[in-house]
């Protein structure tokens, strides 16, 4: 008797060719960025990321512009391959940050709530294979199969066959060189490094937004911003 599933969650990942060649001057630029921050926003366990200590446009800076262009490259074949009409709608990096993440650091659970496309590249991962490097992992909240809300809870934990119909997370390990792709609003997370070295990637968030020469507004797309008024 088959079984069939239904509403698949689009994870894009795409290992750039060019990335050993840039991998020093992206690292460098990084921890560049890093040392020029001088007050800590960082509790004990918790990977430098640049969104918290100003460090968000990178976008905007000249060293990280061979990786925006590969961001926005494989963006537009990821909102292709779901579906979107990249003829009626703008795209825009609202920002992009750096992310440190040495011994025994981590990054909590979250969602990306200010985009609606996510990506993350790894400049540089970990070697020693004797730890986890830090794996970033996607929490399964829609629980689609999930009969008796709460049934896999860990207050509850009855369920006692851990299988692809009752997932509760889907694990990425980091991979040098690659760039992944997201629905912004999926929570995740990443694990602690395990590992003696240093972790080093990017995360940008993107909007999209209607273009400006639409009739009107599309009901659920943001105006452009060129349309916007700011508060006199
Ligand atoms: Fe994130």
């Amino acid at each position: 008797m088959p079984i069939e599933t239904w509403f698949p969650l689009a994870i894009y990942y795409e290992d750039l060719p060019d990335a050993e060649k840039h991998r020093q001057s992206l690292t460098e630029a990084v921890l560049k960025l890093e040392s020029e921050v001088t007050e800590s926003r960082n509790h004990p366990g918790m990977a430098w990321t640049g969104d918290i200590h100003g460090v968000n446009q990178i976008h905007t800076h000249p060293d990280f512009a061979w990786i925006v262009e590969q961001v926005e490259r494989h963006v537009l074949i990821y909102l292709q391959d779901i579906g979107v009409d990249l003829s009626k709608v703008d795209l825009y990096i609202q920002r992009a940050w750096s992310i440190l993440s040495r011994t025994e650091e981590e990054v909590g659970a979250h969602s990306h709530n200010t985009a609606h496309i996510s990506a993350v590249y790894y400049i540089q991962v970990p070697t020693d294979e004797m730890g986890d490097p830090g794996t970033l992992v996607f929490f399964n909240d829609a629980r689609v199969n999930e009969v008796c809300p709460g049934l896999g809870s860990e207050n509850t934990d009855i369920v006692d066959a851990d299988n692809y119909l009752n997932q509760l997370y889907a694990a990425y390990p980091p991979i040098e060189g690659r760039l992944v792709i997201f629905p912004a609003k999926q929570r995740h997370a990443v694990t602690m490094n395990e590992t003696e070295e240093l972790r080093v990637s990017l995360s940008f968030d993107i909007v999209i937004t209607a273009i400006e020469t639409s009739a009107g507004t599309y009901e659920f797309l943001t105006p452009p911003p060129s349309q916007w008024k700011r508060f006199g």
